[in-house]
């Protein structure tokens, strides 16, 4: 390998490292553009907001959860570090003895757990029946339905996913997340849509098969129409604006439920992120130093050969 040679593989490897955290856009095209929203857990330092993530819990836990599982997620997670309800030393009445950031005796956790919405299926008991018992620490969180079935029926047919990793699962997952859950809209004059369904201009799909037919021609929208873009969706809008009191003074807006719920479901889907990333600073650091070895190294050695 000549001196050049290396020069080019080192610039072209430093270059993809830096490079290739880049995020594609949601949709398709036909989708509104989303708008870029301010993120404390974005960028290589990003971190999360303990205040924001339990106030988006208490968004997940009021109202998501009534269809949408987090089945990934223990209980015992919101009390790791890093977590939303994460304690480093015990709240006043607590005995000595007990270690509250240890998620499992984290009395935070330990209500949330036991008064959850919906227990836990274990068993089988000593004459083999299933039982429902009030939720552990230790437990994963448990589902709004029994099965797909049951969650189809009661959703207009459609499935409500799961949202332990949904802020991965789409494309500018949090950015997109907020936009739909900020961004219904009434559904605009040129186009029906079935009972159950509901229009949103961030949600992907193709409103053409939805226009009355007065405002197309051959399978085109007339002159001077626009097909709406975005899509429709079985999810009524599920925030309104003061559903949720919060108790720390922070605005009961849909934007602010949004960002919140956002937050706390960023965290949900990758809770080891601060980690990983203090991980990725320390390891470019070393690959710097390193490909600066290598390169003087390479210079030295090659130094007397003819080329
Ligand atoms: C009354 C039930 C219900 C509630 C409450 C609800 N959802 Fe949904 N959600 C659904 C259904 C049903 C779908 C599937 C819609 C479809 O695919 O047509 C869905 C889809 C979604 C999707 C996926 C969109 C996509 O790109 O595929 C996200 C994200 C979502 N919901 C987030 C939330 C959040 C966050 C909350 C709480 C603020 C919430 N939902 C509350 C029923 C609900």
């Amino acid at each position: 390998m000549t001196m050049k040679n290396f020069s080019r593989i080192l610039t072209a490897t430093l270059f993809t490292a830096f490079t290739s955290v880049g995020v594609a856009d949601a949709a398709g095209g036909k989708a509104k553009k989303l708008e870029h929203q301010h993120w404390h857990f974005s960028g290589p330092f990003g971190k999360f907001d303990q205040d924001a993530m339990q106030r988006g819990y208490q968004v997940y836990e009021t109202v998501c959860s009534n269809c949408h599982g987090l089945e990934y997620l223990s209980f015992r997670h919101l009390g790791q570090k890093g977590g939303p309800f994460y304690l480093d030393k015990c709240p006043a009445g607590i005995p000595d003895n007990i270690d509250c950031s240890n998620p499992n005796d984290n009395p935070v956790v330990k209500a949330i757990a036991a008064n959850y919405k919906f227990q836990v299926t274990d068993g089988p008991d000593d004459s083999g029946d299933m039982f429902q018992r009030p939720a552990l620490p230790s437990d994963r969180f448990p589902g709004p339905f029994a099965n797909e079935q049951i969650a189809r029926l009661a959703n207009n047919n459609a499935l409500p996913p799961d949202l332990s990793l949904i802020t991965k699962a789409r494309h500018s997952g949090p950015d997109y997340l907020y936009a739909l859950l900020t961004g219904y809209e009434d559904t605009p004059d040129t186009v029906e849509i079935a009972a159950g369904q509901y229009y949103n201009p961030y949600f992907p799909g193709d409103m053409t098969q939805n226009m009355k037919p007065e405002f197309m021609d051959h399978g085109h929208a007339i002159e001077g129409v626009d097909v709406p873009l975005g899509g429709v969706l079985s999810m009524a809008p599920p925030l309104s604006d003061g559903m949720i009191e919060y108790t720390d003074g922070s605005p009961m807006t849909v934007e602010q439920y949004s960002k919140d719920v956002t937050e706390f479901l960023m965290w949900a889907a990758e809770p080891k992120m601060e980690a990983r990333k203090s991980l990725g600073v320390v390891s470019l650091i070393y690959l710097v130093i390193l490909a600066g070895l290598l390169y003087w190294s390479c210079r030295k050695v090659w130094s007397n050969v003819d080329h």
